[in-house]
């Protein structure tokens, strides 16, 4: 039984990290083409830099926990072993915090640094800036491992491969407004059995066979035990 997970800011909404489109579509205060774009981090590098700094620092806070539909999945994962994928689009580490190994992070890390010249990726949970040491001493630019508006999520190749061969498809917490992401329900077989979970319908509600509506906390946990009970 293959099953594929695709996850997005709502499901660490209850762990206290923000979506992206509430406020007016504005995220933490900016417009998204201030800070997540690379025209962002060309002009104004310092503001990109210091915006990522927060996102990151959160990560510390000692009040963020994984919540139950985290907690969830990572029993899923437990029970299913290599039958289970989990591609996210969120940059925290809350999936790996509740357990979860195989974790494709499609939008990047935000505890990752990348050298501008190699490509290289570094584990990073400090705050980095213009004047960061390079972690191999070259004297090339870093910058956060994100992907940004405009450019290539990660993991697109394998991602395809799985949802092709999914009987199951999990799509949890995302608004299925940005692409490719919002079209990986239409790569999965028709025999597969598609579940969205959010907390009310969305543009692509009528991809799947059934929408489970409410706070992933509370709908995952249920779902997927009873889905594991059956097994
Ligand atoms: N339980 C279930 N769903 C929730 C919850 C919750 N507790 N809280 C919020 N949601 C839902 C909202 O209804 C919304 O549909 O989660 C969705 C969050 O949508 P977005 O903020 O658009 O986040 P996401 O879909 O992950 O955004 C995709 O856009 O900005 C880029 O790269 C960024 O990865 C991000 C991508």
């Amino acid at each position: 039984m293959k099953v594929v997970v695709l996850t997005g800011a709502g499901i660490s909404a209850e762990s206290g990290i923000k979506t992206f489109r509430d406020d007016n579509g504005l995220w933490e205060g900016h417009r998204i083409e201030e800070v997540a774009t690379p025209e962002a981090f060309e002009r104004n590098p310092d503001l990109v830099y210091q915006f990522y700094n927060m996102r990151r620092a959160q990560l510390k806070d000692p009040q963020l926990r994984p919540n139950d539909g985290h907690l969830a999945l990572s029993r899923m994962e437990e029970a299913l072993g290599d039958d289970f994928t989990l591609i996210t689009q969120n940059v925290d580490n809350l999936h790996e915090r509740a357990g979860n190994q195989r974790v494709w992070h499609m939008h990047g890390e935000l505890q990752k640094i990348r050298c501008l010249q190699s490509g290289e990726c570094f584990f990073w949970d400090q705050d980095l800036d213009a004047k960061t040491p390079h972690p191999n001493g070259l004297s090339s630019k870093l910058r956060p491992d994100i992907v940004w508006f405009g450019e290539i999520p990660h993991h697109l190749d394998e991602s395809d491969q799985v949802l092709r061969e999914a009987d199951y498809f999990l799509c949890a917490g995302t608004s299925g407004v940005v692409y490719p992401a919002a079209g990986f329900v239409q790569l999965t077989p028709s025999t597969c059995h598609k579940v969205e979970f959010n907390l009310s319908e969305t543009a692509i509600s009528p991809l799947f066979d059934e929408t489970v509506t409410g706070p992933t906390g509370q709908t995952l946990p249920l779902w997927i035990d009873d889905f594991l009970k059956r097994l």
